[in-house]
């Protein structure tokens, strides 16, 4: 496994492209409502990205990828695709956005509430978060990946939430994932050391029921065996000399 480390002008560049990404979740905001299609607001963030933006949707094309976003709807796990379907009241959606710019990407995603939704959706959605950021503040030079999964790991199961195993955070940088695998799951102390100009994402996903997904017939949409809801949140960290550096914060969070 290498892990780069990011030089100072790529450190710049990364954080352009953190906000860039993270301006792209803000500017939705007000769109994701009740009767709006995900093709719908595909449209709208691939046209902010490419026209006000200026720079590259990473999903599109990626691997296969038919679409400039990820909409991931209630029992939808991550990486579902933009389709004519409707959001409804009730509903919970991530939404995951990933830009290149000037050459290196930002990523990040947050859920969203269409309407009302209910109370174990929102608690769900909450702990969710929540262990995104316990993962976050875990992240200090000589710290190791595997305080990362642990935080995680512990918030998660002592709510009752299950974790998917699938799919982990990543290094990113002129590609969108590089090494390391960022699990979250694991045990203090294990893992690779945590090194000052390393950058990676972490986006942890949890389940209402059991961890098992299963991908359906496109290739690309993980679902929850079970059916059950399933809610992820992520940013993209740089490691900084005195801890960390969140690339993707939203004003919401400052
Ligand atoms: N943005 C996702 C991640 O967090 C990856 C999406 S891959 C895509 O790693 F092809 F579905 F866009
Ligand atoms: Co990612
Ligand atoms: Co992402």
């Amino acid at each position: 496994m290498s892990i780069t480390i990011k030089n100072e002008s790529e450190i710049n560049k990364m954080r352009i492209a953190g906000k860039l990404a993270a301006e792209v979740l803000e500017m939705i905001k007000p769109f994701v409502l009740p009767g709006v299609t995900t093709n719908e607001l595909d449209q709208i963030c691939h046209d902010y990205i490419v026209s006000d933006q200026q720079a590259i949707p990473a999903p599109l094309n990626y691997r296969g990828f038919p679409k400039s976003i990820c909409t991931s709807v209630n029992q939808t796990i991550c990486h579902g695709i933009p389709s004519e379907k409707r959001l409804k009241k009730g509903d919970i959606v991530n939404i995951d956005i990933t830009v290149i710019k000037d050459e290196y990407h930002g990523d990040t995603s947050k859920m969203f509430c269409v309407g009302k939704t209910s109370q174990h959706a929102n608690r769900l959605i909450n702990i969710t978060q929540e262990c995104l950021f316990l993962g976050i503040e875990q992240v200090k030079p000589g710290a190791t990946f595997g305080d990362i999964g642990h935080a995680i790991q512990k918030h998660a199961e002592s709510n009752r939430y299950s974790i998917v195993r699938e799919f982990c955070g990543h290094g990113i940088g002129k590609k969108f994932h590089e090494d390391p695998h960022v699990m979250h799951f694991g045990k203090k102390g294990e893992g690779e050391v945590i090194e000052a100009g390393m950058i990676f994402t972490i986006e942890p996903m949890l389940n209402i029921g059991k961890r098992h997904m299963k991908v359906l017939k496109d290739g690309w949409t993980a679902v929850t065996k079970d059916r059950s809801l399933s809610a992820q949140w992520e940013h993209t960290i740089l490691v900084t000399p005195e801890g960390h550096e969140v690339l993707t914060l939203r004003q919401e969070e400052k």
